[in-house]
């Protein structure tokens, strides 16, 4: 079924604007099914801020459709007018959330195609930035569908993963990063069992995780967070596939809260840990993962999630949203262009020459 977790839709024939962003909206997961359907970029940035859309890939494209949302109605005459209509959208979106450099990418992305089209009349201009949104979208379902062929090599027949958060279908445009290789071994006759940390505090791994591979027919089995110790020790697992962020040039690669953790006790345990990612989640410019900046979540997420009271009123609160598993843990990054291994610095750089 592969969900399509969000996508453009145009309201006129023949063109793309003008149109509106579809996105399934994650805070109502598991429990319905529903989609927020919008051509206005301040809910985009609160969709964004408030995780109805969530997962780097996602929120990249979600930032594109944004900008499109932003500018379409303009009524700015001169090019140089649209630019700054873009750059202004651009700016806007990026305040959102600071640690998925997807988000950042994919703006940076926008704004140099509208910077080439100085020359088009608006509505052809407003049209090519749609397009490239659009492209944005299709590009990074190509992109999981080759981390999945790349990783399902990882995987034997039979075998069992654990995984934290969600970096599945929900996450991305479709298919996944780090599930991505689980669909793609199945497909291939292959069965893969999934034990899926629940995740705290936003619980992605429980609201999403499960509930996308158990749409998809795989075999799940959900865990509190502090579970993964007790079943590497039974000898459950064979691997741990995550997601990333941004991973920095020498391989630390962000993560969700949580994903540290895990990859120090695969290491105790003599698991590999796998990240996977595509290479527009890559961040060359920052030499390690200290650079990676986290985002720090409301207290209110952590002592009432879901409208519970579970902590004492006013009780102090540290909320970071990501932590950064050191490269030295990682036994390989997956991304479309294949599978890096250390030394990091070479393999990253080399994958993502690949490209150019
Ligand atoms: O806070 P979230 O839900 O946006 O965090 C998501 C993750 O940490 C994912 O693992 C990561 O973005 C990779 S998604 C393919």
């Amino acid at each position: 079924m592969h969900l399509k977790t969000i996508e453009w839709i145009s309201t006129q024939k023949g063109s793309l604007t003008p149109g509106y962003a579809r996105l399934i909206d994650q805070t109502l997961l598991p429990g319905q099914l529903a989609y927020l359907e919008t051509d206005d970029i301040k809910t985009v940035w609160n969709a964004i801020k408030t995780l109805q859309v969530r997962g780097a890939p996602a929120i990249g494209v979600a930032g594109a459709m944004g900008i499109v949302a932003g500018i379409q109605r303009s009524r700015a005459r001169t090019p140089d007018d649209l630019i700054r209509a873009v750059e202004k959208a651009g700016d806007y979106l990026a305040t959102s959330r600071p640690t998925a450099v997807n988000l950042f990418y994919a703006i940076d992305r926008m704004k140099r195609v509208a910077r080439q089209n100085r020359s088009l009349p608006p509505p052809a201009f407003k049209e090519r930035m749609a397009r490239e949104a659009v492209e944005i979208c299709e590009q990074d379902a190509a992109l999981c569908r080759a981390i999945g062929a790349h990783g399902s090599k990882l995987l034997k027949n039979g075998q069992t993963i654990l995984t934290h958060c969600n970096a599945g279908s929900l996450a991305t445009a479709q298919f996944g990063t780090a599930l991505s290789p689980v669909y793609v071994a199945k497909e291939q006759g292959k069965t893969i069992r999934v034990f899926a940390d629940e995740t705290r505090p936003l619980l992605q791994g429980a609201r999403l995780t499960a509930w996308e591979l158990m749409q998809e027919g795989i075999d799940v089995t959900l865990i509190c967070d502090n579970t993964a110790a007790q079943v590497m020790k039974e000898g459950r697992i064979d691997a741990v596939l995550v997601g990333a962020d941004r991973i920095a040039a020498n391989g630390d690669a962000a993560n969700k809260i949580g994903t540290y953790s895990v990859a120090v006790l695969a290491r105790e345990h003599k698991i590999p840990f796998y990240v996977l990612a595509p290479t527009t989640t890559f961040d060359l410019t920052l030499s390690t993962g200290d650079q990676i900046p986290i985002e720090h979540r409301e207290a209110e997420e952590v002592t009432q999630g879901f409208g519970k009271r579970t902590a004492p009123a006013n009780v102090k609160v540290y909320s970071p949203a990501f932590d950064v598993t050191p490269a030295r843990l990682i036994a390989a990054i997956v991304c479309e262009n294949g599978i890096a291994r250390a030394p990091f610095g070479k393999s990253l750089k080399k994958m993502t020459e690949e490209n150019s």
